[in-house]
Protein backbone atom coordinates (compact mmCIF):
# COMPACT_ATOMS: atom_id res chain seq x y z
CA UNK A 1 0.00 0.00 0.00
CA UNK A 2 1.43 3.31 -1.10
CA UNK A 3 1.39 6.23 1.73
CA UNK A 4 -1.19 8.13 0.48
CA UNK A 5 -3.45 4.82 0.35
CA UNK A 6 -2.72 4.62 4.12
CA UNK A 7 -5.50 5.57 6.65
CA UNK A 8 -5.13 8.46 8.52
CA UNK A 9 -4.39 6.72 11.87
CA UNK A 10 -2.17 4.49 10.31
CA UNK A 11 -0.51 6.94 9.18
CA UNK A 12 -0.07 9.16 12.35
CA UNK A 13 1.18 5.89 14.20
CA UNK A 14 3.92 4.92 11.27
CA UNK A 15 5.45 8.71 11.61
CA UNK A 16 5.84 8.37 15.42
CA UNK A 17 7.01 4.75 15.23
CA UNK A 18 9.96 5.98 11.80
CA UNK A 19 10.28 9.28 14.56
CA UNK A 20 11.54 6.50 17.07
CA UNK A 21 13.68 4.42 14.90
CA UNK A 22 15.50 8.20 13.79
CA UNK A 23 16.17 8.89 17.73
CA UNK A 24 17.63 5.91 17.89
CA UNK A 25 19.75 6.30 14.88
CA UNK A 26 20.91 9.86 16.24
CA UNK A 27 22.59 8.10 19.39
CA UNK A 28 25.08 6.27 17.25
CA UNK A 29 27.36 8.66 16.08
CA UNK A 30 27.14 8.30 12.87
CA UNK A 31 29.69 10.52 10.51
CA UNK A 32 29.11 9.19 6.70
CA UNK A 33 29.38 10.94 3.82
CA UNK A 34 27.55 10.59 0.18
CA UNK A 35 27.74 14.39 -0.90
CA UNK A 36 30.90 14.06 -3.86
CA UNK A 37 31.62 11.67 -6.46
CA UNK A 38 34.85 10.83 -5.25
CA UNK A 39 36.40 8.10 -5.65
CA UNK A 40 37.56 5.89 -3.36
CA UNK A 41 41.19 5.12 -1.64
CA UNK A 42 40.75 1.10 -3.69
CA UNK A 43 40.05 2.80 -6.98
CA UNK A 44 43.42 5.54 -6.43
CA UNK A 45 45.42 2.17 -5.33
CA UNK A 46 44.52 0.63 -8.63
CA UNK A 47 46.63 3.31 -10.38
CA UNK A 48 49.68 3.60 -8.18
CA UNK A 49 51.92 1.92 -10.86
CA UNK A 50 51.35 5.15 -12.86
CA UNK A 51 53.77 7.04 -10.49
CA UNK A 52 55.97 4.08 -11.33
CA UNK A 53 59.76 6.08 -11.88
CA UNK A 54 61.07 3.75 -14.18
CA UNK A 55 58.51 4.42 -16.49
CA UNK A 56 60.01 7.89 -17.42
CA UNK A 57 62.96 8.07 -15.88
CA UNK A 58 65.30 6.38 -18.56
CA UNK A 59 63.84 8.35 -21.05
CA UNK A 60 60.96 11.27 -21.26
CA UNK A 61 61.54 12.10 -24.52
CA UNK A 62 58.18 11.86 -26.44
CA UNK A 63 57.29 9.98 -29.84
CA UNK A 64 59.11 13.13 -31.61
CA UNK A 65 61.94 12.94 -29.72
CA UNK A 66 61.34 16.07 -27.23
CA UNK A 67 62.00 16.02 -24.25
CA UNK A 68 59.04 16.36 -22.05
CA UNK A 69 60.85 18.05 -18.88
CA UNK A 70 60.72 20.55 -20.48
CA UNK A 71 58.48 23.82 -21.50
CA UNK A 72 57.01 23.53 -24.74
CA UNK A 73 53.82 21.81 -26.72
CA UNK A 74 51.21 23.57 -25.24
CA UNK A 75 48.56 21.41 -27.51
CA UNK A 76 49.61 18.16 -26.21
CA UNK A 77 52.62 15.31 -26.51
CA UNK A 78 51.53 13.74 -30.54
CA UNK A 79 51.42 10.21 -28.75
CA UNK A 80 48.71 11.36 -25.73
CA UNK A 81 46.24 13.12 -28.08
CA UNK A 82 46.56 9.69 -30.53
CA UNK A 83 45.47 8.05 -27.41
CA UNK A 84 42.25 10.23 -27.00
CA UNK A 85 41.64 10.51 -30.36
CA UNK A 86 41.11 6.79 -30.42
CA UNK A 87 39.12 6.44 -27.07
CA UNK A 88 36.51 9.62 -28.13
CA UNK A 89 37.17 7.95 -32.22
CA UNK A 90 38.13 11.39 -33.54
CA UNK A 91 41.06 12.55 -35.68
CA UNK A 92 44.14 13.16 -33.25
CA UNK A 93 44.22 17.36 -35.12
CA UNK A 94 40.59 17.44 -33.98
CA UNK A 95 42.22 16.75 -30.02
CA UNK A 96 44.22 18.81 -27.32
CA UNK A 97 45.64 17.74 -24.12
CA UNK A 98 45.70 19.96 -21.33
CA UNK A 99 46.48 20.04 -17.76
CA UNK A 100 44.79 17.91 -14.31
CA UNK A 101 41.69 19.56 -15.16
CA UNK A 102 38.43 19.62 -17.82
CA UNK A 103 36.45 21.98 -15.42
CA UNK A 104 39.51 24.08 -16.18
CA UNK A 105 39.11 23.77 -19.42
CA UNK A 106 35.58 24.38 -19.82
CA UNK A 107 36.21 27.25 -17.36
CA UNK A 108 38.62 29.11 -19.86
CA UNK A 109 36.04 28.24 -22.72
CA UNK A 110 33.45 30.12 -21.28
CA UNK A 111 35.98 33.11 -20.67
CA UNK A 112 37.16 33.17 -23.56
CA UNK A 113 33.72 33.73 -25.36
CA UNK A 114 32.99 35.70 -22.94
CA UNK A 115 35.67 38.52 -23.38
CA UNK A 116 36.35 37.61 -26.65
CA UNK A 117 34.14 35.65 -28.59
CA UNK A 118 34.43 32.17 -30.07
CA UNK A 119 36.18 32.74 -32.95
CA UNK A 120 37.28 35.71 -35.52
CA UNK A 121 34.95 37.56 -36.90
CA UNK A 122 32.22 36.91 -33.46
CA UNK A 123 31.85 39.50 -31.12
CA UNK A 124 32.43 39.14 -27.00
CA UNK A 125 29.23 37.53 -25.34
CA UNK A 126 29.76 39.91 -22.65
CA UNK A 127 29.23 42.82 -25.24
CA UNK A 128 25.63 40.96 -25.95
CA UNK A 129 22.07 42.52 -24.49
CA UNK A 130 21.50 39.29 -22.84
CA UNK A 131 23.03 35.85 -23.24
CA UNK A 132 21.37 32.74 -22.07
CA UNK A 133 22.70 29.14 -21.85
CA UNK A 134 20.70 26.13 -21.76
CA UNK A 135 21.11 23.57 -18.49
CA UNK A 136 19.16 20.04 -18.80
CA UNK A 137 18.18 19.58 -15.18
CA UNK A 138 18.91 17.77 -13.02
CA UNK A 139 22.52 18.80 -13.83
CA UNK A 140 26.33 19.49 -12.47
CA UNK A 141 26.56 22.08 -9.86
CA UNK A 142 29.70 23.23 -11.23
CA UNK A 143 28.66 23.86 -14.59
CA UNK A 144 26.09 25.82 -13.04
CA UNK A 145 28.41 27.71 -10.86
CA UNK A 146 30.74 28.71 -13.88
CA UNK A 147 27.67 29.55 -15.62
CA UNK A 148 27.15 32.01 -12.75
CA UNK A 149 30.28 33.50 -11.89
CA UNK A 150 30.22 35.28 -15.65
CA UNK A 151 26.71 36.23 -14.46
CA UNK A 152 25.36 33.98 -17.67
CA UNK A 153 21.52 33.46 -17.09
CA UNK A 154 20.78 29.97 -16.96
CA UNK A 155 18.14 28.33 -18.70
CA UNK A 156 16.78 24.75 -16.97
CA UNK A 157 15.98 22.34 -19.93
CA UNK A 158 13.89 19.18 -18.45
CA UNK A 159 15.13 15.84 -18.64
CA UNK A 160 13.92 12.17 -19.29
CA UNK A 161 15.37 8.98 -19.52
CA UNK A 162 16.79 9.73 -23.31
CA UNK A 163 18.21 13.23 -22.10
CA UNK A 164 17.20 16.82 -22.96
CA UNK A 165 13.41 17.43 -23.90
CA UNK A 166 13.75 17.65 -27.36
CA UNK A 167 10.97 19.98 -28.53
CA UNK A 168 11.83 22.46 -25.31
CA UNK A 169 15.68 22.50 -27.00
CA UNK A 170 14.35 23.06 -30.14
CA UNK A 171 11.95 26.04 -29.37
CA UNK A 172 14.97 27.81 -27.47
CA UNK A 173 17.76 28.05 -29.51
CA UNK A 174 15.64 30.24 -32.01
CA UNK A 175 16.15 32.55 -29.50
CA UNK A 176 19.43 34.63 -30.43
CA UNK A 177 20.27 35.40 -26.88
CA UNK A 178 20.95 31.45 -26.12
CA UNK A 179 24.74 30.88 -27.19
CA UNK A 180 24.65 27.49 -26.29
CA UNK A 181 24.21 24.71 -23.85
CA UNK A 182 26.21 22.53 -21.06
CA UNK A 183 25.57 18.68 -20.69
CA UNK A 184 27.19 15.16 -19.67
CA UNK A 185 25.77 13.17 -22.54
CA UNK A 186 26.84 10.16 -21.16
CA UNK A 187 26.23 8.42 -17.59
CA UNK A 188 25.09 12.04 -16.80
CA UNK A 189 25.81 13.53 -13.62
CA UNK A 190 23.36 13.03 -11.42
CA UNK A 191 20.91 11.00 -13.34
CA UNK A 192 23.57 8.58 -14.91
CA UNK A 193 21.30 8.22 -17.89
CA UNK A 194 23.02 8.16 -21.19
CA UNK A 195 21.87 10.44 -24.43
CA UNK A 196 19.95 8.19 -26.91
CA UNK A 197 21.03 7.86 -30.64
CA UNK A 198 18.03 9.78 -31.15
CA UNK A 199 18.74 12.56 -28.77
CA UNK A 200 22.55 12.84 -30.21
CA UNK A 201 21.19 13.23 -33.79
CA UNK A 202 18.10 15.77 -32.27
CA UNK A 203 21.07 18.00 -30.44
CA UNK A 204 23.14 17.86 -33.82
CA UNK A 205 21.06 18.65 -36.15
CA UNK A 206 19.44 21.95 -33.81
CA UNK A 207 19.47 25.02 -35.93
CA UNK A 208 20.16 27.87 -32.76
CA UNK A 209 19.50 31.95 -34.41
CA UNK A 210 22.84 32.04 -32.65
CA UNK A 211 25.86 31.81 -34.92
CA UNK A 212 28.08 31.82 -32.16
CA UNK A 213 26.62 28.80 -30.43
CA UNK A 214 28.17 26.30 -28.20
CA UNK A 215 27.44 23.45 -26.67
CA UNK A 216 30.08 21.94 -24.01
CA UNK A 217 29.83 18.14 -24.29
CA UNK A 218 31.45 17.12 -20.90
CA UNK A 219 31.79 13.82 -21.96
CA UNK A 220 33.68 13.39 -18.25
CA UNK A 221 32.34 9.50 -18.02
CA UNK A 222 32.75 8.56 -21.19
CA UNK A 223 34.49 5.19 -20.46
CA UNK A 224 33.06 4.32 -16.95
CA UNK A 225 30.42 1.53 -17.04
CA UNK A 226 29.37 0.47 -13.95
CA UNK A 227 27.61 -2.60 -15.18
CA UNK A 228 29.21 -5.35 -17.57
CA UNK A 229 28.65 -3.69 -21.51
CA UNK A 230 27.37 -0.46 -20.25
CA UNK A 231 26.37 1.96 -22.74
CA UNK A 232 27.24 3.00 -25.93
CA UNK A 233 27.09 7.44 -27.37
CA UNK A 234 26.68 8.43 -30.80
CA UNK A 235 29.75 10.27 -31.46
CA UNK A 236 28.59 13.74 -31.60
CA UNK A 237 31.25 15.27 -34.15
CA UNK A 238 29.87 12.54 -36.92
CA UNK A 239 26.56 13.72 -36.59
CA UNK A 240 27.39 17.18 -36.29
CA UNK A 241 29.02 16.64 -39.50
CA UNK A 242 26.28 15.61 -41.06
CA UNK A 243 24.80 18.65 -41.21
CA UNK A 244 27.68 20.89 -40.93
CA UNK A 245 27.57 21.97 -37.45
CA UNK A 246 30.64 20.63 -36.25
CA UNK A 247 31.84 24.40 -35.00
CA UNK A 248 28.79 23.88 -32.21
CA UNK A 249 30.12 21.15 -30.47
CA UNK A 250 33.42 20.97 -27.94
CA UNK A 251 33.65 17.91 -26.22
CA UNK A 252 36.20 17.20 -22.99
CA UNK A 253 36.34 14.35 -20.73
CA UNK A 254 39.40 13.80 -18.29
CA UNK A 255 41.18 11.13 -16.47
CA UNK A 256 40.24 12.22 -12.83
CA UNK A 257 38.07 9.33 -12.33
CA UNK A 258 40.16 6.87 -14.32
CA UNK A 259 43.57 7.96 -12.64
CA UNK A 260 44.14 10.75 -10.39
CA UNK A 261 41.59 13.12 -9.31
CA UNK A 262 43.15 16.68 -9.71
CA UNK A 263 46.08 14.54 -10.68
CA UNK A 264 45.60 13.30 -14.82
CA UNK A 265 45.08 14.50 -17.70
CA UNK A 266 42.36 16.37 -19.30
CA UNK A 267 41.25 16.89 -23.04
CA UNK A 268 39.29 19.22 -25.11
CA UNK A 269 38.06 17.37 -29.07
CA UNK A 270 36.79 20.23 -31.35
CA UNK A 271 36.63 21.55 -34.88
CA UNK A 272 39.55 22.56 -36.77
CA UNK A 273 38.38 25.93 -36.56
CA UNK A 274 37.55 25.39 -33.05
CA UNK A 275 41.04 24.31 -32.22
CA UNK A 276 42.55 26.56 -33.94
CA UNK A 277 40.89 29.48 -31.62
CA UNK A 278 41.53 27.59 -28.33
CA UNK A 279 45.01 27.01 -29.70
CA UNK A 280 45.68 30.95 -30.58
CA UNK A 281 44.31 31.59 -26.68
CA UNK A 282 46.40 28.94 -25.42
CA UNK A 283 49.89 30.17 -26.99
CA UNK A 284 49.73 33.07 -24.58
CA UNK A 285 48.14 31.38 -21.89
CA UNK A 286 51.13 28.58 -21.20
CA UNK A 287 53.76 27.40 -22.67
CA UNK A 288 52.79 23.65 -21.92
CA UNK A 289 51.12 21.55 -19.73
CA UNK A 290 51.98 18.97 -17.98
CA UNK A 291 53.66 16.92 -20.42
CA UNK A 292 55.55 14.10 -18.22
CA UNK A 293 52.02 13.36 -17.15
CA UNK A 294 50.56 13.42 -20.23
CA UNK A 295 53.80 10.75 -21.37
CA UNK A 296 53.42 8.75 -17.69
CA UNK A 297 49.57 8.24 -18.98
CA UNK A 298 50.32 7.20 -22.86
CA UNK A 299 53.37 4.41 -21.27
CA UNK A 300 50.67 3.63 -18.97
CA UNK A 301 47.49 2.37 -20.70
CA UNK A 302 49.80 2.18 -24.33
CA UNK A 303 46.28 2.55 -26.11
CA UNK A 304 42.41 3.24 -25.73
CA UNK A 305 42.01 -0.76 -24.85
CA UNK A 306 44.81 -0.08 -22.31
CA UNK A 307 42.23 2.22 -20.69
CA UNK A 308 39.37 0.88 -20.68
CA UNK A 309 41.18 -2.64 -19.44
CA UNK A 310 41.61 -0.49 -16.34
CA UNK A 311 38.01 0.81 -16.20
CA UNK A 312 37.02 -3.00 -15.58
CA UNK A 313 38.71 -2.31 -12.41
CA UNK A 314 36.85 0.38 -11.25
CA UNK A 315 33.94 -1.54 -12.36
CA UNK A 316 34.71 -4.61 -10.11
CA UNK A 317 35.08 -1.84 -6.83
CA UNK A 318 32.24 0.32 -7.92
CA UNK A 319 29.32 -2.32 -9.20
CA UNK A 320 28.70 -3.63 -5.47
CA UNK A 321 28.62 0.02 -4.05
CA UNK A 322 25.83 0.58 -6.48
CA UNK A 323 23.85 -2.77 -6.06
CA UNK A 324 23.75 -1.58 -1.95
CA UNK A 325 22.41 1.64 -2.61
CA UNK A 326 20.12 0.34 -5.05
CA UNK A 327 18.77 -2.61 -2.88
CA UNK A 328 18.56 -0.36 0.14
CA UNK A 329 16.18 1.98 -2.02
CA UNK A 330 14.12 -0.81 -2.95
CA UNK A 331 13.92 -2.72 -0.09
CA UNK A 332 13.08 0.45 2.31
CA UNK A 333 10.95 2.39 -0.24
CA UNK A 334 9.58 0.21 -3.10
CA UNK A 335 5.89 0.35 -3.01
CA UNK A 336 5.02 3.36 -1.37
CA UNK A 337 4.85 5.59 -3.82
CA UNK A 338 7.20 8.35 -2.20
CA UNK A 339 10.47 8.04 -4.45
CA UNK A 340 11.72 7.17 -8.23
CA UNK A 341 15.33 7.03 -8.37
CA UNK A 342 17.74 6.29 -11.46
CA UNK A 343 18.96 3.03 -11.93
CA UNK A 344 22.36 4.00 -13.95
CA UNK A 345 24.59 1.45 -15.94
CA UNK A 346 27.78 3.84 -15.30
CA UNK A 347 28.92 6.86 -14.28
CA UNK A 348 29.02 8.37 -10.20
CA UNK A 349 25.33 8.85 -9.31
CA UNK A 350 22.26 7.61 -8.61
CA UNK A 351 19.44 10.34 -8.94
CA UNK A 352 16.52 10.36 -6.04
CA UNK A 353 13.31 11.78 -6.81
CA UNK A 354 10.99 12.38 -3.16
CA UNK A 355 7.70 14.04 -3.40
CA UNK A 356 7.87 18.16 -3.75
CA UNK A 357 9.36 19.99 -0.95
CA UNK A 358 10.71 17.55 0.84
CA UNK A 359 14.09 17.25 -0.77
CA UNK A 360 15.43 20.04 1.73
CA UNK A 361 13.69 18.39 4.65
CA UNK A 362 15.46 14.90 3.95
CA UNK A 363 18.73 16.73 3.77
CA UNK A 364 18.59 18.42 6.76
CA UNK A 365 17.22 14.99 8.71
CA UNK A 366 20.50 13.20 7.50
CA UNK A 367 22.39 15.95 8.53
CA UNK A 368 21.34 15.75 12.19
CA UNK A 369 21.64 12.34 12.47
CA UNK A 370 25.36 12.48 10.65
CA UNK A 371 24.73 11.36 7.11
CA UNK A 372 26.37 14.10 4.37
CA UNK A 373 24.91 14.20 1.28
CA UNK A 374 25.14 17.06 -1.90
CA UNK A 375 22.96 20.24 -0.40
CA UNK A 376 19.50 19.80 -1.66
CA UNK A 377 19.12 22.19 -4.77
CA UNK A 378 22.48 21.64 -6.08
CA UNK A 379 21.59 19.84 -9.08
CA UNK A 380 20.00 23.13 -10.23
CA UNK A 381 20.94 26.39 -11.55
CA UNK A 382 21.76 28.88 -8.36
CA UNK A 383 21.26 25.88 -6.16
CA UNK A 384 17.18 26.12 -6.55
CA UNK A 385 15.38 23.08 -7.27
CA UNK A 386 11.92 24.39 -7.73
CA UNK A 387 9.92 21.36 -6.68
CA UNK A 388 12.85 20.73 -3.81
CA UNK A 389 11.92 16.96 -4.53
CA UNK A 390 15.75 15.87 -6.11
CA UNK A 391 18.34 14.24 -4.36
CA UNK A 392 22.22 13.50 -5.24
CA UNK A 393 23.27 10.40 -4.06
CA UNK A 394 27.06 9.98 -4.56
CA UNK A 395 27.63 6.04 -4.29
CA UNK A 396 31.65 5.59 -4.88
CA UNK A 397 33.99 7.16 -2.05
CA UNK A 398 32.26 5.18 1.71
CA UNK A 399 33.46 1.25 2.13
CA UNK A 400 30.23 -0.62 1.16
CA UNK A 401 29.06 -0.98 5.14
CA UNK A 402 29.09 2.85 5.86
CA UNK A 403 26.85 3.00 2.44
CA UNK A 404 25.20 0.44 3.46
CA UNK A 405 24.48 2.08 6.71
CA UNK A 406 24.05 5.93 5.00
CA UNK A 407 21.48 4.39 2.27
CA UNK A 408 19.06 2.61 5.28
CA UNK A 409 19.30 6.44 6.97
CA UNK A 410 18.62 8.10 3.69
CA UNK A 411 15.58 6.01 3.07
CA UNK A 412 14.18 5.96 7.00
CA UNK A 413 14.53 10.50 6.55
CA UNK A 414 12.58 10.01 2.56
CA UNK A 415 10.36 8.30 4.79
CA UNK A 416 9.80 10.98 7.59
CA UNK A 417 9.55 13.63 5.30
CA UNK A 418 6.99 12.05 3.26
CA UNK A 419 4.82 11.73 5.79
CA UNK A 420 5.38 14.95 7.30
CA UNK A 421 4.44 16.20 4.40
CA UNK A 422 1.29 13.96 4.09
CA UNK A 423 0.16 15.09 7.30
CA UNK A 424 0.42 18.99 5.96
C1 LIG B 1 30.31 15.96 -15.27
C2 LIG B 1 31.64 16.32 -14.69
N1 LIG B 1 32.48 17.07 -15.39
C3 LIG B 1 33.68 17.42 -14.89
C4 LIG B 1 34.07 17.04 -13.64
C5 LIG B 1 35.39 17.48 -13.12
O1 LIG B 1 36.38 17.01 -13.95
P1 LIG B 1 37.92 17.40 -13.78
O2 LIG B 1 38.44 16.71 -12.57
O3 LIG B 1 38.53 16.92 -15.04
O4 LIG B 1 38.00 18.89 -13.64
C6 LIG B 1 33.22 16.24 -12.86
C7 LIG B 1 33.61 15.84 -11.50
O5 LIG B 1 32.85 15.35 -10.73
C8 LIG B 1 31.97 15.88 -13.39
O6 LIG B 1 31.10 15.15 -12.70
Amino acid sequence: MTYKELPVEQRHALLNQLRGDYIACQTRGLKLDMSRGKPCKEQLDISMDLLNAGMIANNACDSTGFDTRNYGVPDGIPECRALFAELLEISAENVLVFGNSSLNIMYDLISQYWIHGTGAGTKPWSLKRAVKVLCPVPGYDRHFAILEHFGIEMVPVPTNSEGPDLHVLAELVADPAVKGMFCVPKYSNPTGITFSDETVCAIAALTPAATDFRVIWDNAYCVHDVREGGEKLLNIFAEAAKHGHEEYFIEVTSTSKITFPGAGVSVLAASKANVAAIKARLAVQTIGHDKLNQLRHVRYFKNAAGILAHMQKHRAILEPKFDAVLASLERNLGGLGIAEWTNPRGGYFISLDVPERCAKRVGELCKEAGVVLTPSGATYPKGIDPKDRNIRIAPTLPPIHELETAAELLCLCVKIAALERLEG
